[in-house]
């Protein structure tokens, strides 16, 4: 592994692959974010109507869309500018978005104590100084508000993890290794594609200690299951009762 890769490395494969990453988005983003990710935070976030939000490192924009419809005022940010292009396009001009280039570890164009509410979606793990980020955060929030992440948990999505196969391709158990390992590595993403993005490997101490020297509370930590409803619609889905591939963290200011 090259763990000389940082930012400007990771930004250029995002701005790259960005028109594949998002090919398959609807209105509700890619298939992992319908089953897993969007109910968890929707209910983390509770009610964002007349909320100030920020949505840091927004991608093609979905979530801040969903916000935006249900009556929240919404700051999107990403370092991607092809992100943010896309973005802009699928965003009709009623919704109350105002879109940023920016880099997640230093926001100061923002002022602080300016949010409610902070989500960011599948971010935190494709930075490479996420202290920064978590305490940029911190700063941003206002006393008393919540920022909710969701990061690959960092158990089972490790830069050396993925199913074992019979020769017959049954999937045997999900392997996991280097999990020790803090840095860069390299990943096909999304899955099966050959396109690489770069994602920035921690342990799951790593994170609660940024967290909590932060200074932020953490008040909720979710390991998403598919519902009975999206099992229904999206079989598939039956394996992510075997490993957990996300951790969503609720913090408190
Ligand atoms: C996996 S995508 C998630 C996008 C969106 N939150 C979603 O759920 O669809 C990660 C996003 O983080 C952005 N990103 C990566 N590094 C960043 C940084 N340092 N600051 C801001 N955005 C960054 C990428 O450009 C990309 O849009």
């Amino acid at each position: 592994m090259k763990n000389s890769l940082g930012t400007e490395e990771a930004i250029k494969l995002w701005d790259q692959n960005a028109e594949i990453i998002t090919a398959n988005y609807s209105e509700q983003g890619d298939l992992h974010r319908e089953v897993l990710l969007n109910p968890t935070l929707f209910k983390l976030v509770e009610n964002v109507k007349q909320k100030n939000i920020l949505d840091a490192g927004c991608g093609e924009g979905y979530l801040s869309r969903i916000f935006a419809k249900s009556g929240a005022s919404v700051v999107a940010v990403d370092f991607s500018k092809n992100m943010l292009d896309i973005a802009r396009k699928k965003t009709p001009k009623e919704l109350n978005i105002k879109y940023h280039y920016g880099n997640c570890e230093k926001l100061e164009f923002l002022d602080d104590e300016s949010f409610d509410i902070i989500v960011s979606n599948m971010v935190i793990q494709d930075l490479e100084n996420y202290k920064a980020a978590i305490k940029e955060m911190y700063r941003l929030l206002k006393s008393g508000g919540s920022f909710v992440f969701s990061i690959l948990h960092p158990c089972f999505v490790t830069p050396d993890s993925g199913w074992e196969k019979s020769e017959d391709g049954e999937k045997l158990y999900w392997k996991v290794d280097k999990y020790f390992y803090e840095g860069v590595y390299e990943q096909a993403y999304p899955q099966g594609q050959t396109d690489k993005v770069l994602f920035f490997h921690r342990t799951l101490t790593s994170y609660f200690n940024a967290i909590t020297e932060a200074g932020f509370i953490l008040e909720g930590l979710v390991e998403p299951k598919p519902s009975s409803e999206m099992l229904e619609k999206y079989p598939s889905f039956e394996e992510d009762f075997r490993c957990s591939d996300f951790i969503v963290f609720k913090l408190r200011k």
